[in-house]
């Protein structure tokens, strides 16, 4: 394990935000993990885990030890007649990931094809896109448990997967996740209820024509990062009660909305956003991208106070039009590689 000193860290944000690292190694094993480990704790140091960066706020100045999760490899660890269960590194890029498994027939994976970031990420806050979320096809995850000093396997029922939330998010400074266990489908249960999707696949009902139309779809919507540097979705699609629902309905009866357990409503932050007035309209060199409101884009050198400017901007429009308070999906961090708040 080698640990570097002062190294910038725009390159592995896909917001492409400036922010120097005091302290920041690589990940390759666990061997390397308990290194880094000891070594963060002889200099009081806070660790940060750093996976794709496809989701996170950096500061400028950052005195911590950045740990660049890259454990890598697939391997098969389980079969029987429905599924086949493969556990997976954590530094195994996403979307690599989805691919492979469509090119070895093994299912269920397909609708979240393209999702930036790496796959010890997807668990932490349950990825999802299309009418699929990753939580149901993990089977565990492989971690280390700071609290207890050892790695540990989290059954998926123990998670508490659910919308862009599970308990890696509640706990985060708990678990390190190493690797990543899915069992997968060997027939397709092709899931095509999302919005267009049915459509765009027709009559080719193969998994792999599933996985080409949400990449075609997903291509025509989100900037690609290294054209229009991002974070995905900005904000969550805010979950509210009927009764709020009903209410707002009134008013603006097109706003998209998708019913949820317990008698509550999803609604779409994107459109929100966009009848605010800021699809394709920026704060300096930040603003909401002109194909779909739900995306901040850093169109020149932003730093953190400038991204954070722009979304506060936006959260008080949308807040003054529709009385909502938007909740942004990525993860802020202090100068001392800690999470805080928005
Ligand atoms: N809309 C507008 N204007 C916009 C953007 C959206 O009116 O500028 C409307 C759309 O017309 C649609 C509704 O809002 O009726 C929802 O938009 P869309 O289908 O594009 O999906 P989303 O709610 O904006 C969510 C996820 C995405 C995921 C898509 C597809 C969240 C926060 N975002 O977006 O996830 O890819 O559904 O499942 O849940 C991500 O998390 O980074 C991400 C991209």
């Amino acid at each position: 394990m080698k640990i570097q000193t002062q190294v910038q860290l725009k390159p592995f944000n896909t917001l492409s935000l400036n922010s120097v690292a005091s302290h920041y190694t690589k990940i390759k094993n666990t061997d390397d993990l308990l290194s880094a480990i000891d070594y963060a704790e002889q200099q009081s140091l806070n660790l940060l885990i750093l996976s794709g960066g496809s989701n996170m706020l950096l500061p400028e100045h950052l005195h911590a030890l950045v740990m660049h999760m890259d454990i890598q490899g697939i391997e098969v660890a389980a079969e029987d007649a429905l599924s086949t269960t493969v556990r997976v590194g954590a530094g195994q890029v996403w979307h690599d990931f989805v691919l492979w498994t469509t090119a070895h027939d093994m299912f269920g994976l397909q609708n979240l094809a393209l999702i930036p970031g790496l796959v010890g990420a997807s668990p932490v806050q349950n990825i999802g896109a299309y009418g699929v979320e990753a939580g149901e096809f993990i089977q565990s995850v492989h971690v280390y448990d700071r609290n207890e000093q050892t790695f540990i396997d989290i059954d998926a029922s123990d998670c508490k997967f659910s919308y862009r939330h599970s308990i890696f998010k509640d706990d985060p400074n708990r678990y390190i996740i190493t690797h990543v266990s899915f069992k997968l489908l060997k027939k397709a249960d092709l899931k095509l209820n999302y919005g267009d999707l049915k459509t765009a696949v027709g009559d080719n009902l193969t998994a792999e024509n599933l996985q080409n139309q949400v990449i075609g779809i997903r291509q025509s919507k989100l900037p690609d990062p290294a054209e229009y540097p991002n974070a995905g979705s900005f904000f969550k699609n805010p979950i509210i009660s009927q009764k709020a629902y009903d209410q707002i309905a009134l008013q603006f009866p097109s706003l998209p909305h998708y019913p949820q357990p317990n008698d509550q409503v999803k609604i779409a932050a994107g459109w929100l956003i966009d009848q605010a007035g800021w699809k394709g309209k920026k704060l300096n060199m930040v603003g909401m991208f002109h194909k779909q409101a739900l995306v901040l884009v850093n169109y020149d050198n932003a730093a953190l106070h400038d991204v954070r400017a722009a979304y506060h901007a936006v959260q008080q429009d949308v807040f003054a039009k529709f009385n909502i308070a938007l909740e942004p999906e990525p993860v802020q961090f202090d100068e001392n590689g800690m999470i805080c708040s928005h």
